[in-house]
């Protein structure tokens, strides 16, 4: 099925990673998708881009441009990347089938770029590190105010994951996460691990999708979310997999899904326990900030993992994971 042509069109910038492989699988079934750039992040760049081409083979988007960006975050370092939650390569114990095709080019930034100033309101939907998306504002600054919104899988206005304080996609690269933030992008919405958590594809669910998957290629989303959910709940103390990167897709497919609200967001770029903190300002004050995003703190969990079922059951199935609701 594909989207209607009212859809948002969006490049989506992504670091697959077992939950940008569902922020894919939703993109594609219901959002224009206009091309894919790739960069490091939970896993390397090389893994990451064939990550993503092997997963527009198996969702019929062979259509879809595929570009490398950047493996390493501006820092020009990184200590580690998601291995832990995401398997060696990416997609847990999966292996996918090597891509039917190379990457469109390994040019991600001067694509995202070209693409933006050839068409106004396109929006951007990241859900690994910021760091193609800094670039591409630094070379471009001109581009800002042709977008129309930026949706990141990102941060959190409470705990971290990867440290107390800091979400792993802003402490890979909190330096363009404090560029986007400062860019002055008219919209900017932040979808933190806060609300993220709230949102949990658990064992039964799981199960009830691999039932109603009617499409024996789609049955890998399974594999990638039954890793996911088990590695989730031995090292969280979460009840489930928390599919993150699928809300930032949400949010701009169906925003009466979540709702949030315009608030102060600082990067801390200190080096110390604070570095990579998306400090958000929960204070009730008047004036304004420089510095802001519409940061999500709600999201409607049943309607969101029942558009999930639905993409990767072509809408077949009930989507609530109620087993007898099959
Ligand atoms: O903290 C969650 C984020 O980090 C998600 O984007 C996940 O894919 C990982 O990249
Ligand atoms: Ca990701």
């Amino acid at each position: 099925m594909t989207p209607y042509l009212s859809s948002p069109r969006v490049i989506l910038d992504c670091d697959p990673g077992l939950d940008d492989a569902i922020a894919i699988a939703l993109a594609l079934r219901h959002l224009q998708v206009v091309g894919i750039a790739t960069v490091g992040g939970n896993v390397g760049l090389e893994r990451t881009t064939a990550n993503a081409l092997a997963l527009c083979d198996i969702l019929g988007a062979t259509h879809v441009p595929v570009h490398a960006g950047h493996d390493i975050p501006l820092s020009g370092s990184l200590e580690h990347r998601a291995t832990e939650y995401h398997g060696p390569n990416g997609t847990g114990s999966v292996q996918l089938p090597n891509p039917s095709r190379p990457p469109t080019s390994v040019n991600a930034v001067e694509w995202i770029v070209e693409t933006i100033r050839g068409e106004e309101g396109l929006t951007v939907i990241a859900t690994g590190p910021l760091t193609n998306i800094a670039h591409a504002l630094n070379a471009a600054p001109d581009i800002v105010e042709r977008i129309a919104q930026v949706s990141w899988m990102g941060g959190s206005s409470d705990a971290g994951n990867t440290t107390a304080a800091a979400e792993f996609n802003c402490w890979v690269d909190p330096e363009a996460a404090d560029i986007v933030f400062r860019a002055g992008l008219e919209r900017l919405t932040m979808i933190g691990l806060n609300v993220t958590h709230t949102v949990l594809l658990d064992r039964p669910w799981i199960d009830q999708l691999r039932t109603d998957i009617n499409k024996p290629e789609l049955t890998v989303f399974a594999d990638l979310l039954d890793y996911y959910e088990v590695r989730q709940r031995s090292l969280t103390t979460l009840a489930g997999a928390a599919v993150h990167d699928a809300l930032a897709v949400i949010n701009v497919s169906h925003p009466e899904l979540l709702a949030g609200i315009k608030r102060p967001v600082e990067v801390i770029l200190a080096e110390g326990a604070a570095r990579g903190m998306t400090l958000v300002d929960r204070r009730p004050r008047r004036e304004p900030a420089p510095v802001a995003a519409t940061v999500i703190e709600w999201a409607d969990g049943d309607s969101i993992r029942q558009l999930i079922h639905g993409a990767l059951t072509c809408g077949s199935g009930s989507g609530t994971g109620d087993p007898s609701a099959a």
